[in-house]
C-alpha cells in the first residue's frame, strides 16, 4: 500500500479514504459561505435554453411535445424542453429499507437525468449549453440574428458552421452531449476519450460523424490532449470540463426547474421539510453546477452530498485536503480505476472545488460494489435501468442514517444521472450484474461528522 503523505497520516478521514473503504463525511456545520457571486449565469442560460426550444423541438422531433409527467410543471412549454422528470421512489425506499434494515426518515424521490432528451445525462445540461453559446457567439459574428432560433437550420448558419470546431475530452457521456448537438448544428467536432469510455459510446459518435480520438490513459490524458490540440487551432472551441463557466451555468439551471416540479407535486421545500440531494462526481462540474443552482433556490433548507467511486473519490480528497485540483487519488494509493465510467475521475475540477466546495454539506466515497448493486435495484423496485454511475448515491441517505440528523425527515433526492443512451445489449449485463449483487449493497461503512 501507497505511504500517505506525512501531513495526511493523522486524518482518520483520509485514512478510511485510502483504504478505499466505504466512507462518509458529513460537515454538520460547514462553513455557511456565501455563493460565490455568479447569480446571472443561472438566469442567462436559462433564457439560453428558452430560446434554443423552438430549434430543439424542430431539430429533435422526440422533443416536440412536452411528455405528460412534465406538462404541469412546465405549463407554458411548446416543446424543445430539455428536462427530466421528477419521481417519488416508495418501492426502493421500502427495499432498501428492508436491506440496511433500518427505516428512512422521510421521502426517497428520484431525479431522472438518465431518461434527459436527446443524449440520456446530467452532462447533457451543460455540453448542450456550452455548444449553444458558442453557436450563439459565432452565428453573431458573421452578422446572423443570434437569437432568433430559424438562423440555426439556416444554410448561412450550417456553412459558417461547418468551419468551426468544437473539441471536448471526456470519458463518456459529455463527449456524447457536445458530440451529437455539434453535429446537428452543422460544426465539425473532435471527442478526446479516456480509455474508460465505453465502446458503444465511440460508436454512436462516430455514427454522428463526430471524430473520436481514444487514449489509453485516464481522463486527465485525455483532457489535455484535446486542450493542445485546440490550442493553436483557428476557428476551434474547446469545452474545458475541467475549468469550464458555461458548462456550469448549463448545470444550474436544473435547479430553478427542480423548484417548479416540486411546486407542481406539492411538496414545499424548507427548513421545516427540507431537501438532501445526493449527486454522482466526476470531476465535479454537474454536482458543481447543480449545488449552486439548488442554494441560490432553496438556501438552508438544500444540502448536496457529492458522491463517487470508492477508488476515486478525486472531489472528496481535494476538499477534505483543501488541495483541489493539486491532489490526485493516486496520491493515496488508490487506482481511480471503476466500473462508474463516468465517474472515473482521479483529479478534480479547477474551479469546482475552491469556489462551490464551502456549500457541499457532505462526501461519500461507496465501492463498485455498491454501485453495480443500484442498478439491480431500481429495476427490480422501480422498473427504472441506468447505467452504473447513476446510482452512486442511491444508498447515502442510509449510510448518513443518524449521523444526517440535523433534520431528519425532509425529501432525500437521488439523481440519477445517465442511462437512456445505454444499448440493450449493455442494459441487460448491467442490469443481471446489479441484480446478482443487491444482498451486498448494505456493507457498512465508515462515517465521520464535523
Ligand atoms: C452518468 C454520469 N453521472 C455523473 C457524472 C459526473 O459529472 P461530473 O464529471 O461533471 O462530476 C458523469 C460524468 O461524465 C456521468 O457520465
Amino acid at each position: 500500500m501507497t505511504e500517505l503523505p506525512t501531513d495526511l497520516r493523522d486524518d482518520d478521514v483520509i485514512r478510511s479514504l485510502a483504504s478505499a473503504q466505504a466512507t462518509t463525511w458529513v460537515r454538520r456545520t460547514p462553513a455557511e459561505a456565501a455563493l460565490p457571486d455568479l447569480a446571472d449565469v443561472m438566469d442567462s442560460a436559462a433564457a439560453r435554453f428558452d430560446r434554443f426550444a423552438p430549434w430543439f423541438a424542430e431539430t429533435f422531433p422526440e422533443t416536440a411535445t412536452v411528455p405528460v409527467e412534465l406538462a404541469s410543471a412546465f405549463p407554458e412549454a411548446r416543446g424543445g424542453l430539455i428536462e427530466s422528470p421528477l419521481v417519488r421512489a416508495a418501492s426502493a425506499q421500502e427495499r432498501l429499507d428492508a436491506l440496511f434494515g433500518t427505516e428512512l426518515s422521510g421521502q426517497l424521490w428520484l431525479k431522472r437525468d438518465d431518461s434527459l432528451p436527446v443524449s440520456g445525462s446530467i452532462k447533457a445540461r451543460g455540453g448542450f449549453h456550452e455548444v449553444l453559446e458558442f453557436a450563439e457567439a459565432v452565428a453573431a459574428d458573421h452578422g446572423l440574428d443570434a437569437h432568433d432560433p430559424a438562423t440555426y437550420s439556416s444554410p448561412q448558419f450550417r456553412e459558417i458552421a461547418a468551419d468551426h470546431r468544437i473539441v471536448v475530452g471526456s470519458t463518456g457521456n459529455l463527449g456524447l452531449s457536445i458530440g451529437i448537438l455539434s453535429a446537428r448544428l452543422g460544426f465539425a467536432a473532435s471527442v478526446h476519450m479516456s480509455a474508460d469510455a465505453r465502446e458503444w459510446k465511440k460508436t454512436m459518435l462516430r455514427d454522428h460523424g463526430v471524430d473520436v480520438i481514444e487514449h489509453a490513459g485516464d481522463f486527465v490524458e485525455a483532457v489535455e490532449a484535446g486542450r493542445a490540440s485546440a490550442e493553436a487551432a483557428a476557428n476551434t472551441h474547446f469545452v474545458d470540463d475541467e475549468d469550464s463557466m458555461s458548462l456550469f451555468a448549463g448545470y444550474s439551471v436544473a435547479a430553478l426547474r427542480i423548484r417548479r416540479q416540486f411546486d407542481a407535486a406539492g411538496v414545499t421545500i424548507d427548513e421545516q421539510n427540507p431537501l438532501t440531494v445526493y449527486l454522482p462526481c466526476g470531476i465535479g462540474g454537474g454536482p458543481g453546477g447543480v449545488t449552486f443552482g439548488l442554494k441560490r433556490v432553496f438556501g438552508a433548507a438544500v444540502r448536496c452530498v457529492f458522491v463517487e467511486p470508492s477508488q476515486a473519490p478525486a472531489m472528496f480528497l481535494g476538499v477534505r485536503t483543501g488541495r483541489h485540483s493539486d491532489i490526485s487519488v493516486q496520491d493515496i494509493g488508490l487506482s481511480g480505476a471503476t466500473a462508474a465510467d463516468g465517474l472515473a475521475v482521479a483529479r478534480p475540477s479547477r474551479f469546482i472545488g475552491p469556489t462551490i466546495g464551502p456549500l457541499i454539506s457532505g462526501f461519500a466515497a461507496v465501492p463498485d460494489e455498491v454501485i453495480r448493486a443500484g442498478v439491480g435495484v431500481l429495476h427490480e423496485t422501480e422498473g427504472i435501468d441506468v447505467e452504473p454511475s447513476a446510482t452512486a448515491g442511491l444508498t447515502i441517505p442510509w449510510r448518513m442514517g443518524d449521523a444526517a440528523a440535523e433534520s431528519p425527515a425532509g425529501v432525500h433526492l437521488v439523481w440519477l444521472t445517465g442511462g437512456a443512451m445505454v444499448p440493450e445489449g449493455e442494459r441487460a449485463a448491467y442490469v443481471e450484474e446489479g441484480r446478482g449483487l443487491v444482498e451486498r449493497i448494505g456493507d457498512t461503512s465508515a462515517i465521520f461528522v464535523d
